[in-house]
């Protein structure tokens, strides 16, 4: 009996050890604070975020760049700081914001009077974006999106996509567009394509040539009927589409 008592006591004494600093302190280092008075962002995003740092840290581009450089750097939002005592609580935002890619890619080089701010950025972060300092973001040009007065998207193929991208609602401004083709992000179409060409020929002025008869005026070119056909893309670029045999313009075998 005595044995049993001294091995109960045991028992609730290491109950004790284990349960009773858990009834002071609920999460291990919930007492230690991040220092704001640094220039910067001193919290740390990737505690939460580990999966977009890591995909960053793995990419040719923005490899340097830390989060608050594109998450802290509209001009248009006041964000929490305390930049050694001065303190501003956050306005349109207080951690980060979701940004635009043309915050930077749209040709300015004037740091003042632009939509973008360095004020919330750390002294010592000059190189991530500036290296050589004068080479700031490329302009993604072509897209009548730029300072360019020569950038008019005249010819882009892509124009449409751009535009339809700005206003769609599911991200910020062109953003949609610009990661589907410049990240590994997945993506998946649903096309409609025309069935049939259709137009009409007449035999106008009738000719003879070396080659034969050649005078056909060609005309009321149209389509008829849509077929849809799903594309889609992986990660590493490859793609697929839904074509079979039952594509109206089979012939034998070339979509199987
Ligand atoms: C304690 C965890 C935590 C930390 C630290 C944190 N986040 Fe988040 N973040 C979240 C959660 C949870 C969400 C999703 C819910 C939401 O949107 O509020 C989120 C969402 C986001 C979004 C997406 C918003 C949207 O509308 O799509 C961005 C961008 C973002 N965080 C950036 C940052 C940046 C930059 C930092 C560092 C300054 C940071 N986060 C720090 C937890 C965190
Ligand atoms: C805060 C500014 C900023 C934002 C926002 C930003 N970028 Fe960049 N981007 C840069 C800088 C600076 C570089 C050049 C240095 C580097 O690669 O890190 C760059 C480089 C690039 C390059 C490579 C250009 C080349 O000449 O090889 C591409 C492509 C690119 N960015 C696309 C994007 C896309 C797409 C987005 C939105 C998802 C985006 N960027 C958002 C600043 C930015
Ligand atoms: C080169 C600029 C750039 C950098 C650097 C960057 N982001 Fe982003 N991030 C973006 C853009 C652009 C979006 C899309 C915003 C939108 O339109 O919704 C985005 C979206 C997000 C989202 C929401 C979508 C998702 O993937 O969950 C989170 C969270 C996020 N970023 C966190 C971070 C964190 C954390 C870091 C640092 C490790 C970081 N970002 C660095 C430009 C950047
Ligand atoms: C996150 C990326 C980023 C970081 C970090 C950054 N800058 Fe910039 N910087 C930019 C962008 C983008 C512009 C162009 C702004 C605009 O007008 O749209 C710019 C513009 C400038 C300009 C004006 C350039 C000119 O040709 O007139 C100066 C000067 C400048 N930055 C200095 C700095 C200094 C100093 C630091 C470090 C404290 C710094 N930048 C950190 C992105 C960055
Ligand atoms: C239809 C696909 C497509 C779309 C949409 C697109 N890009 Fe591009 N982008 C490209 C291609 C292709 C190149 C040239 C790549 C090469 O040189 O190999 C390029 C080049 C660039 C460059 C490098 C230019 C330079 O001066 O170094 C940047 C930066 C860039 N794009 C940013 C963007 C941004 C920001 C958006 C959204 C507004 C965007 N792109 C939309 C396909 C696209």
């Amino acid at each position: 009996l005595a044995g049993k008592i001294f091995s109960i006591t045991v028992a609730l004494f290491a109950l004790g050890i284990i349960v009773l600093p858990n009834t002071v302190t609920l999460f291990v280092g919930q007492h230690y604070w991040y220092n704001l008075t640094e220039t910067g962002n001193n919290v740390p995003c990737e505690k939460c975020h580990a999966d977009v740092h890591s995909e960053l840290s793995l990419s040719g581009i923005h490899l340097r760049m830390s989060c608050e450089g594109c998450h802290r750097t509209d001009n248009a939002v006041k964000y929490a700081v305390d930049w050694s005592g001065d303190v501003e609580p956050g306005r349109g935002a207080h951690a980060a914001s979701t940004v635009e890619c043309m915050l930077c890619h749209d040709g300015r080089t004037i740091a003042s009077g632009t939509n973008f701010t360095h004020y919330y950025l750390s002294a010592s972060s000059c190189s991530q974006c500036h290296n050589p300092p004068s080479n700031i973001a490329g302009a993604a040009g072509g897209f009548n999106l730029t300072v360019d007065s020569d950038d008019t998207g005249e010819l882009a193929a892509h124009l449409k996509f751009v535009n339809e991208a700005i206003e769609d609602s599911l991200m910020e401004g062109a953003n949609e567009a610009c990661i589907a083709c410049h990240t590994a992000a997945a993506v998946k179409l649903n096309w409609t394509h025309a069935r049939t060409y259709e137009f009409n020929v007449v035999l106008e002025d009738p000719y003879i040539n070396d080659y034969g008869l050649h005078s056909w005026t060609f005309s009321d070119t149209a389509y008829n009927g849509s077929a849809n056909v799903i594309t889609w893309g992986n990660t590493t670029g490859s793609g697929s589409t839904t074509y079979t045999s039952d594509w109206p313009g089979n012939i034998d075998g070339i979509y199987s």
